[in-house]
């Protein structure tokens, strides 16, 4: 039986950050939580039938779902079953993150936190449009560092125009003497339809130099991996026994129940769903409203190129070709692992540290190459 991971998504967030392109209902006051959750509970069960046993991992992510009170999360962990030991994660705020509020977490069922911080850097902060302050996120980590969790992790953003390469090493300075054993560090994208699409567009969001980019990238990896975190992902580093699992599941092609609106998942099936980013929408309806694909071969195959070249193990080619009847032009493979960018194995397209920068790069190729086999 196929491990598989659940995902629901908690729409609500205090505020739109200017960056960011997710599914959020900003600003409600009155968290209309308790429907919420017995909508997310039905459509659990409409698509359970399409997956075989309980769920390896739990995912509460957003949006924010620090601002559902730990009775909410009570609810759904009760309710969404796992197999003994599952991982289950919840993403948080750092104004969220009180004491009362992790304790309730963590008797809810929690076992992993995700704390959104992005930087601790006063001016990178404001830049982001972010809703905390820098004592604020360090105290939220030191109450993560000393609390009962299986694990716990500091989201952070780089490559945001004005940021130097002191204010990222200030950052990762900062999360080393927290101790958090898990980072995921994304380079912004500038996603389309947010406020920063339009400032670039009326020139007032500089792009950032690609040599700068590439500098932050490298001293991400040095800096983390000089510390004992493992990069086990493009944006991922963990110590020992400290991965996650969930995400893990995305980079190894495994089925996702996505709940929630703007929630997407994918069957064992291979079959592909995509919520309506609408929460009105899905509170009020019977099944969740949306649109489902069942992928040609090509378009799976490059589902699982883009997700799993990101992940350390890469992608095995007899899984590529099995599931999905394509393979990459080997010519082009030969070409990228002469350019050391693809570790040198016949059975596996994995990247090399010097491809690890450059996987959208490389992945664009390879999907260019893909040819029915
Ligand atoms: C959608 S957020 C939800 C978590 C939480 N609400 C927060 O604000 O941190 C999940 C993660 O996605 C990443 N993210 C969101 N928008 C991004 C963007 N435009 N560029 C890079 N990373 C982004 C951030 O690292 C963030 O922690
Ligand atoms: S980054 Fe987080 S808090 Fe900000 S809008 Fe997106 S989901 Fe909400």
């Amino acid at each position: 039986m196929s491990p598989w991971g659940c995902y629901v998504h908690v729409p609500w967030c205090r505020a739109q950050c200017p960056y960011c392109g997710f599914y959020i209902v900003p600003g409600e006051r009155a968290l209309a939580w308790e429907p919420f959750v017995d909508r997310v509970l039905a459509e659990h069960r409409a698509r359970a039938p399409a997956f075989a046993g309980d769920a390896h991992t739990v995912y509460l992510g957003g949006g924010t779902p620090s601002r559902l009170p730990p009775e909410a999360l009570a609810r759904l962990l009760t309710n969404l079953p796992t197999v003994p030991g599952a991982e289950r994660s919840c993403e948080a705020n750092p104004e969220d993150l009180t004491d009362a509020w992790l304790q309730g977490a963590i008797e809810a069922g929690i076992g992993r936190i995700s704390l959104g911080v992005q930087t601790f850097v006063p001016h990178v902060a404001r830049r982001l449009g972010r809703a905390h302050t820098s004592a604020q996120a360090t105290d939220a980590a030191r109450r993560l560092a000393r609390a009962p969790l299986r694990s716990w992790s500091i989201d952070l953003i780089f490559a945001v125009p004005g940021q130097t390469l002191d204010d990222l090493r200030s950052d990762l300075d900062t999360i080393l003497s927290l101790g958090a054993p898990h980072v995921s560090i994304y380079g912004l994208t500038v996603e389309p339809g947010t406020p920063f699409a339009s400032a670039r567009r009326r020139g007032r969001l500089p792009d950032v130099d690609p040599d700068l980019w590439r500098d932050m990238y490298d001293q991400i990896v040095s800096v983390l991996g000089g510390a004992g975190l493992q990069r086990y992902e493009v944006s991922s580093f963990a110590r020992a026994g400290h991965r996650c699992d969930h995400n893990a599941l995305y980079w190894a092609d495994r089925p996702y129940m996505g709940l929630g609106p703007g929630a997407h998942g994918y069957a064992p099936d291979g079959t592909r769903w995509h919520n309506t980013p609408d929460l009105r929408g899905y509170l009020a309806a019977d099944t969740a409203p949306g649109r489902i694909e069942h992928p040609s071969g090509e378009v799976a195959a490059m589902d699982l190129l883009v997700a799993g070249l990101r992940g350390i193990d890469g992608v095995t080619l007899s899984r590529l070709e099995a599931r999905t009847g394509h393979r990459p032009d080997p010519r082009i493979v030969e070409i990228l692992i002469e350019g050391g960018l693809l570790i040198p194995d016949p059975a596996r397209l994995a990247l090399t540290s010097r491809g690890f920068p450059l996987a959208d790069a490389v992945v664009d190729r390879l999907v260019r190459a893909l040819r029915p086999s």
